[in-house]
Parts: structure tokens; sequence; C-alpha cells
């Protein structure tokens, strides 16, 4: 969703402003702007589009020496992407400036008050509001920007992380958040802002994370002053310092993310089991499980929390929980469930799965259960982000950055994780023998190899791409462990090829969807030997019946479904539960390589956001 990047400082802003808003690139935006000043001249530059667009725009402008770049990509939520909806907004006056990433729910009540006292709108957006809403404040209490920020903050209700700047005071920036995150990043006299990290990565290793209900005041070359928004309690803020490179955010010779990430899945999952697994001692190590012990002997019952494809991971998740560790486990949408005023013990783990760790249904969800008592453990990829913050504890994917809009390591490193989950919470209610959780180990172990012998047979799967790039609709099937595959791979070919998929189990087909096959209609089937494989074969006899086209994904050294399925693409033999780690490339190959015959925008597809910080 929308991005933010900020500097304040000695440097020339233009380029940091400018390179930062291309790395939030990937989270999704329609529009894009920036806001220069060196106290006296000052420009604001927007457009409709990309930010390869707001730098030929603003290649058409006078240069000047600017102290202060405040630059924002849009993502439309009030008002369609057009120039006068983009940010940075201006308040009424001139004199202040906001970015604003989140939405203001009530601010149809601030604005009919604005109007009411003479202030006009040019645009349709809460953030226009917001700003005004700030400067009315600062106008009629005399206040600072600081304070005055913090009054108008009070009244508002929804999420946000703002950037703003007062003309009278430029080298000032006042920066806040609830719910949307902020980082800081420091350096010897001047400072960042960005929506994450990855704008200033080149620029410092010290970075501060606002906690939700803060805000942070920076003075150019002087100091920070991190304070809560609804008090005037001050925090000395924790500098954390930074691990990823430039390197993990940049494409590697790949011509797309998502095809550098596909191909990292082997040593993102490395990384994953890396001090967890000891699999020839048939052990596992989760730090935070010893930590937490009496919490994990007692859990009576396990709540995972998602969206999206984490949601899929989760569905994963419950087969192997309840399988090894004989916990009920109860699958939900982050967005449903913080808001059907779920049952929720002080015995249950509630699991909220997230990439981003920045999700706001997810992080909502999460924080009703925390409420109510029960235990928080959750499993992000972003480390410092808002969901792993709020948590209990918890363990982290180590995926390294996704930058891709569709996911896809963290899809496998998330059940990698839960496959970790699993076993342990297994050994911990003694509900599998020692030998059979050792050979699960050595099997989980080899994974990452296994992987890359996958990988390198890649060209099969753009092969098929090639047959069927054409279709308009596309069915997903799979059983059991392989369900949440079938419902993965067709979320990975809807929203990067625009061609509409469904995923179903396959026993399900007979139910409706068998309606839709047809001589135009390709159905994906996982149909490998451990599993129902017998059942799986009927299926796939049923689709060509009807004269659907079948591609099955299968065991190495299948025999049977390779003669009445139309392609075969070969996944390595495994026990059941540890099919989805195989099944996913395949699926995500096929997806991206319809895309881009397709000519799509692989990595930022219309419409889609790579972290959904607004429910
Ligand atoms: C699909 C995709 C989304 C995310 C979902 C949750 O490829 O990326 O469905 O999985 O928006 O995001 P996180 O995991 O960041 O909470």
């Amino acid at each position: 969703m929308c991005g933010i990047v900020a500097y304040l400082g000695p440097k020339n802003p233009l380029p940091i402003v400018l390179n930062g808003l291309q790395r939030l690139e990937y989270r999704g935006y329609d529009s894009a702007g920036i806001f220069l000043s060196d106290g006296l001249t000052r420009q604001t530059t927007k457009v409709v589009g990309k930010v390869s667009e707001l730098r030929n725009e603003l290649a058409t402008k006078n240069k000047f020496d600017a102290q202060l770049g405040m630059g924002h990509t849009r993502w439309a939520t009030h008002g369609e992407p057009n120039q006068l909806n983009a940010h940075p907004h201006v308040s009424n006056s001139g004199d202040l400036v906001l970015i604003h990433n989140g939405i203001i729910e009530n601010y149809g009540v601030l604005k009919k008050e604005l109007i009411e006292r003479g202030y006009h709108f040019t645009s349709e957006t809460d953030s226009e509001v917001l700003v005004n809403w700030i400067e009315e404040i600062k106008k009629t209490s005399g206040v600072k920007l600081g304070k005055a920020v913090q009054m108008a903050l009070s009244q508002v209700v929804g999420a946000y992380g703002i950037v703003v700047h007062d003309n009278s005071n430029p080298m000032e920036l006042i920066v806040a958040r609830l719910g949307s995150p902020i980082a800081i990043g420091l350096e010897k006299e001047g400072f960042f802002v960005g929506s994450d990290a990855t704008p200033f990565l080149d620029h410092t290793r010290e970075v501060i994370y606002l906690e939700d209900n803060e805000m942070a005041i920076l003075r150019a070359g002087k100091d920070i002053q991190v304070r809560q928004t609804d008090n005037d309690t001050l925090r000395t803020p924790t500098v954390e310092e930074l691990k990823w490179n430039l390197e993990n955010i940049q494409k590697g010779g790949f011509p797309h993310f998502m095809l550098k990430e596909i191909h990292e899945q082997p040593d993102a999952i490395r990384n994953t089991l890396r001090g967890r697994l000891f699999a020839e001692e048939g052990k596992i190590q989760i730090s935070s499980f010893n930590e937490h012990q009496s919490v994990f002997t007692q859990a009576r019952r396990i709540i995972i929390i998602a969206c999206g494809t984490s949601w899929h991971a989760g569905l994963v998740g419950e087969y192997l929980i309840e399988t090894f560790a004989r916990i009920p486990v109860e699958v939900e949408y982050a967005s449903e469930f913080r808001y059907r005023n779920p049952l929720i013990y002080s015995d249950d783990i509630v699991i909220p799965i997230s990439q981003s760790g920045e999700t706001a249904d997810t992080l909502a969800a999460l924080k009703l259960a925390k409420k109510a008592g029960a235990f928080i453990y959750g499993i992000c990829n972003v480390v410092g982000s808002s969901i792993s913050r709020e948590t209990h504890s918890g363990m982290y994917t180590h995926a390294g950055p996704e930058i891709g809009v569709a996911s896809t390591k963290a899809f496998t490193t998330q059940i990698a994780v839960l496959s970790l989950i699993a076993f342990k919470l297994a050994v911990i209610k003694e509900t599998l023998s020692p030998k059979a959780l050792r050979s699960h180990l050595i099997e989980l172990d080899k994974v990452p190899t296994l992987m890359e012998q996958l990988i390198a047979e890649k060209e099969q799967v753009e092969e098929i791409a090639k047959i069927i790039h054409t279709a308009t609709n596309c069915l997903y099937l799979g059983r059991g462990y392989n369900f949440p595959v079938a419902l993965e791979g067709a979320l990975k070919l809807k929203e990067i090829s625009y061609i509409h998929a469904e995923g179903y189990p396959a026993a399900e087909m007979k139910h409706g969807p068998i309606a839709l096959i047809d001589e135009a209609m390709p159905v994906v089937v996982i149909a490998t030997r451990k599993g129902h494989y017998e059942k799986i074969v009927s299926n796939i006899q049923e689709i060509k019946s009807r004269k659907g086209i079948v591609i099955a994904i299968v065991s190495k050294g299948d025999t049977s479904v390779k003669k009445i399925a139309d392609y075969c693409i070969e996944i390595p033999e495994s026990s059941e539960c540890f099919t989805p780690l195989y099944a996913t490339l395949p699926l995500q190959f096929l997806s991206y390589y319809i895309a881009v015959l397709r000519e799509c925008n692989v990595d930022q597809p219309r419409n889609l956001a790579k972290s959904v910080t607004v429910e």
C-alpha cells in the first residue's frame, strides 16, 4: 500500500527520495508525488503512474538546493488515482505539507466542520482533510506543529503513518504512526523516514521503529524526540541495526523479483531450518518453546489467523499440527475473525502468520485475541514488524526480503516453520515416536536440496505455460495437504496473470465445478503418490471424460497418471506432509511464465499491494 519516504539533512534529498520511492514500488501504488523545500523555494510535483514518470516530470522543473524532501506513492482508497488526489497534500494556507499512509475513518465529519469554518478542498482524500485539521488546530490553539499534530491525532479515528512539515520551521519534520509502519533511519546530521527501512538501506544501518500511538520530532543536525501521541511521555528509542543489505533487495540478474524469489526458496528454507533442526539427532530446538514450555504443554486449541497466501500456509499448518501433535486447530481469515465475536480462551494459542507483519486485519485480530487472554505466537518474515512486536513470542521465517507482490518464498518458509512447530508439539505431547520423528526430520532436512533439483527442471513448466497461457479460466484441484496448495496455485495465477482461477478440494469437483469443464478448461491436479492417489486418479478420469485439459503434478516415476493426463510435471517423492513444499514450486513457475507470456506486470500486478495496511 502507500509508501512514504522523507529526508531531512545535509545531503541532496531529491535522489534519496526518488530512489527510496522506487524501492517501495513493490508495495503497490497508482500515483506518486514529491515535495522539496530549502525553506524559501517550495516545489510539489505529482503524477499518475510510476515513479519513473515522476522522475521525468521533475527533470523538466527548475533545480534548487533543497534540504528537505517528502515523497509518496499512493494506493487509492478515497478518490480515484489522479494528480489532485496524489500526495503530498498542502494545507489551505500553503504552510503545512503532509504525506499519509492509512485511512482516516472519520474524515467526513472533520471535513464538514472544516468547510463550515471556510476551508476548501482540491482532492477527495482523507489525507487533505487531516493536514487542514492540523492547520486549524495550530491556528486556533496557537501551538507549535508537534503539539498541533498530537491534538489533531487525538480526534482522528483510523490508521496512519504520517510525515508533516511546517514551512515556518523548515528544518523540522513531525512523524507519527498508528497502525501503519514508520521506520526512521539515523545518520550524523540527518534523518530518513520510510514505510520500511528499504528506502535508506544504502545510507545507514541504524534504524528506529515507531510504535503505535507514538510520534517523533526530527530536527536536522540536532536530535530526535519520541513521545506518545496521547500523552507527553517520552521514550528513549532503541536503535536497531539493519541486517538486510542492498543485494537482498535487488534483482540479482533475474528479470523479475518474483522469479528471483522462487529460485531463492532452497536457501530461504535452509535459513528457516538453521539452528532449529537437528535431523540426525532427531531434535528440534526452538528457544521460544523452552521459554514458554507450560503454555505449549497445556494448549487445548490452536487458532491460526492470516490473510491470502499466509492463510493458505495456515491451512497446511492445520493438517501438520492435527496429524502429528493431535491438537485441534482452527484456521481463520483474520478479517472474519476480528468481526465475528469469536470464542477465545486463555489456554488457546493464537498464531498470526504474516510475511510483512503489517497486514491490518491480521494485526487487529491478533490484538483482539491478546485482549481476550490468549497466548500469541507469531510467524513473521519482516523482523521488527508490527505483528512481531505485538506477539508474546514467535518465530521468524528468515526468508529474506520478499519484494515481488505475489508471495512465493514466504509461503514455503511459513510451511517449514509450521512443520517445525508441529513436530516440536508432537514431542511435547508425546504423539510421535522418536523413530518416526527422526525419519520425518531427515526428510525435512533434504527439502532444500530436492527443491534445487526441481527448480533445475523448470523448462518443462515453461512449455506447458506456452500451451495454456491464452486460457480464460483455470481450475486447481488437490486433496489433503495439497488442497491448500491448489488454493495457492489458483491465487498465484489470478493475481499476476488476471486469468480467473479457482482452487478446490478435488472431491468437491462433483458438487459444482465439474459443470465448468470442457475442452477449453485447463485443470491443474496435484496427484502425488502419497495421499489419496487412487481417488485423485479417478478425479482425473472424470475430467478427461469431459474433455478438460489435465496438467498433473505427479511424484517422480509415476506411470498411472501419465497415461491419462495431458501434461505431467514430476516432483520428488516424499511423505505426504512435505508434498506442499514441492508441489508449490511448479505452480509458482506456471503462473510466472503465463503472466510473462501475457505481458503482465509480474512484480506489481494491477490493484494489488504488497502489504495491506488498511482493512
Ligand atoms: C498473495 C499475497 C497476499 C498476502 C496477504 C497477506 O501472493 O501476497 O495474499 O499473502 O496479503 O500478507 P502478509 O503475509 O504480509 O500478512
